[in-house]
């Protein structure tokens, strides 16, 4: 029911020339198919020239931040409306900006409701650190930053929202998550949190993607779980083979 979605984080990575040349074999790889989505999150400096490349790809464009702010005066700062120009998604409270950027999630609220209001879909990024999954605080943790996250975000469309559950100690560590552990956790939590918020029916329809050292060796075991509804992936997503690779293990 919920299609498959794969995510390229490409983090501050690749030049414009660099990003072109991925892309390229991108779109030979991907070619016209649209059993699974393709999305691609490169710097804000590539999207221009990258959203020219994709017009007759299925590939989807996404930029990785945007501010909470409309316009104006905010230095080095990207509006929703300007990625909204380029991208049809938003990575938003990646565990990076949280750690290295402070973004709280009430800030990460603002800017989902800025991304919502130009018709950006937010990629929204929970997550636990070690030492709250050893401690068993895992849930609540996730929860918490569901319900503040999404709080008071009125979601006309389940479509509209994808959530990526990140578990911090996963993401570039080449250690992933197991599969069975991260399905119990989007249905023991993630999708019962959605439904405490919008209703059964919505949470059963809203994407929920794994992210976290994910590669095609492991990539499988992940969309095997029906919970799971494909992946984030940062660095695997830099080479256009093991993207590649990823992609074919949802088919
Ligand atoms: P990784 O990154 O695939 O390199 O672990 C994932 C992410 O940060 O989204």
């Amino acid at each position: 029911m919920r299609k498959p979605l794969i995510a390229g984080n490409w983090k501050m990575n690749k030049t414009e020339a660099e990003a072109i040349s991925l892309v390229r074999k991108l779109i030979q790889g991907v070619k016209s198919q649209t059993s699974v989505d393709v999305l691609l999150c490169p710097p804000f400096t590539s999207l221009s020239q990258l959203h020219k490349l994709l017009v007759s790809s299925p590939i989807l464009l996404g930029a990785q931040n945007i501010s909470e702010q409309k316009a104006g005066a905010y230095t080095g700062e990207i509006s929703a409306e300007m990625a909204g120009e380029f991208c049809s998604h938003v990575l938003l409270g990646h565990s990076e900006r949280r750690a290295i950027f402070h973004e709280s999630d009430e800030l990460i609220n603002q800017k989902i409701q800025s991304a919502l209001s130009v018709d950006l879909i937010p990629v929204l990024c929970v997550g636990e650190l070690l030492e709250e999954r050893e401690s068993g605080e895992a849930a609540n943790v996730i929860s918490r930053q569901l319900q503040a996250g999404l709080k008071g975000i009125h979601l006309p469309d389940p479509e509209k929202l994808v959530i990526a559950y990140e578990p911090i100690w996963a993401i570039g560590s080449g250690k992933s998550a197991s599969a069975d552990d991260t399905g119990s956790l989007i249905g023991g939590v993630i999708r019962p949190t959605l439904a405490g918020i919008w209703g059964d029916d919505t949470s059963q329809k809203i994407r929920v993607l794994y992210g976290g050292s994910v590669n095609p060796g492991n990539a499988r075991g992940f969309f095997s779980q029906s919970e799971i509804d494909g992946a984030l992936v940062g660095g695997a997503s830099l080479s256009a083979d093991k993207f590649l690779g990823i992609i074919e293990q949802t088919f």
